[in-house]
């Protein structure tokens, strides 16, 4: 017995010496910092100002278009594809030397009116008021397939990551199914959808992205069934996408659940990112110190888990400063409305290393 324990102290300090666990992060573990920007939505002109421009150059290391590359954008009629938003912000980042991120190829928002409107009066969430969709499941896997091909052929060598897949599982952890792609062509389009990806550029990183998954719950319970059943299949999933749109009113979540749930989607071998982080203050309220000390606290914790996740990346905030911003009135970004370093900032900082 004894010798026994002593061969267990003997081992636990041998571990201790080898250094971090697996998946703990080796010294210098550098987390990418990115910043989403756009043209277009609330957040319009954020690409354009020139102290967004000035923080983005001074700070971040990748970019992501708020609007761009969605469908609504890129193929606003069928099989006419305009690249000239995007490409404007690619070739910013890449005279930078940013990284860039693709969002998003197949989402059930932001899809032209064509898509949805071969079905008269389809709603935004793809159900005409027969119920019955009139694509077969052929037509609509076919521009699917002709949509993703496109894009991200054109930009094939040089966006490294896409968000394939957006937001397909519900908050029960069941696939969202009411809507146009699930109901027409079927569970099937979430692998389709990678598969013709990776086709249309093996080296790209292709993600999986969502958001209300920062901790274990049963959604996030949902993604991870549906990503370790795609790699089961050898369906190419690279990556998963966690938004990080954190809700102010809730308490600061624990860096060791953070950590726990991300780890095990590293274990599947996923790289992961946090993609969309943003944490809305109540609209219109003041910002207190206390609000802001909260919401720092929420930055700091999603910077630390990615800090000490190996597999985690890249951060990425929704927005540079408050004035631009999706979530107009709620001062949710780590600069404020004068480009100021907000406490959120210096969280991030802190927890960066
Ligand atoms: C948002 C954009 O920032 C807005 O301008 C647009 O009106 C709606 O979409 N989750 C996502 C992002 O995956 O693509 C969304 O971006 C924010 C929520």
């Amino acid at each position: 017995m004894r010798v026994r324990l002593a061969l267990a102290a003997q081992l636990a300090l041998m571990l201790a010496l080898a250094g971090p666990a697996s998946g703990a992060p080796p010294d210098g573990h550098r987390v990418a910092l990115g910043a989403e920007m756009s043209t277009f939505g609330a957040e319009a002109g954020s690409f354009t100002d020139p102290g967004s421009r000035r923080l983005f150059r001074e700070h971040f290391d990748s970019l992501s278009p708020g609007n761009e590359l969605k469908w609504e954008y890129v193929e606003p009629e069928p099989g006419e594809f305009d690249f000239s938003h995007a490409d404007r912000m690619l070739d910013f980042a890449e005279r930078h030397g940013a990284e860039f991120r693709g969002p998003a190829l197949i989402w059930h928002w932001q899809m032209p009116r064509w898509v949805w409107s071969r079905d008269s009066g389809l709603a935004q969430y793809g159900v005409n008021e027969t119920g019955r969709p009139s694509w077969t499941p052929q037509a609509l896997t076919r521009t699917m397939r002709r949509h993703i091909r496109e894009v991200v052929g054109h930009y094939r060598g040089r966006i490294r990551t896409w968000d394939v897949v957006n937001e397909a599982v519900g908050d029960n952890g069941a696939l969202r199914d009411n809507w146009l792609f699930p109901q027409v062509v079927g569970p099937a389009y979430i692998a389709k959808a990678f598969r013709i990806a990776h086709r249309a550029d093996p080296e790209a990183r292709l993600a999986y992205n969502d958001y209300g998954i920062e901790v274990q719950n049963p959604k996030s319970d949902g993604v991870y069934r549906l990503l370790r059943d795609l790699i089961a299949r050898g369906v190419s999933v690279d990556q998963l996408g966690i938004q990080g749109h954190m809700d102010i009113n809730a308490a600061v979540p624990a860096v060791g659940d953070l950590v726990a749930n991300m780890t095990r989607f590293a274990e599947l071998g996923l790289e992961i990112e946090i993609t969309e982080l943003d944490v809305a203050l109540p609209q219109g309220a003041p910002m207190s110190a206390e609000l802001l000390a909260h919401q720092a606290a929420i930055y700091g914790a999603l910077a630390e888990a990615c800090q000490q996740v190996e597999a985690c990346r890249t951060l990425t905030v929704w927005g540079v400063s408050d004035n631009h911003t999706w979530l107009a009135d709620t001062n949710p970004l780590p600069f404020d409305s004068g480009y100021q370093p907000k406490p959120a900032w210096d969280a991030l900082m802190t927890a960066l290393r």
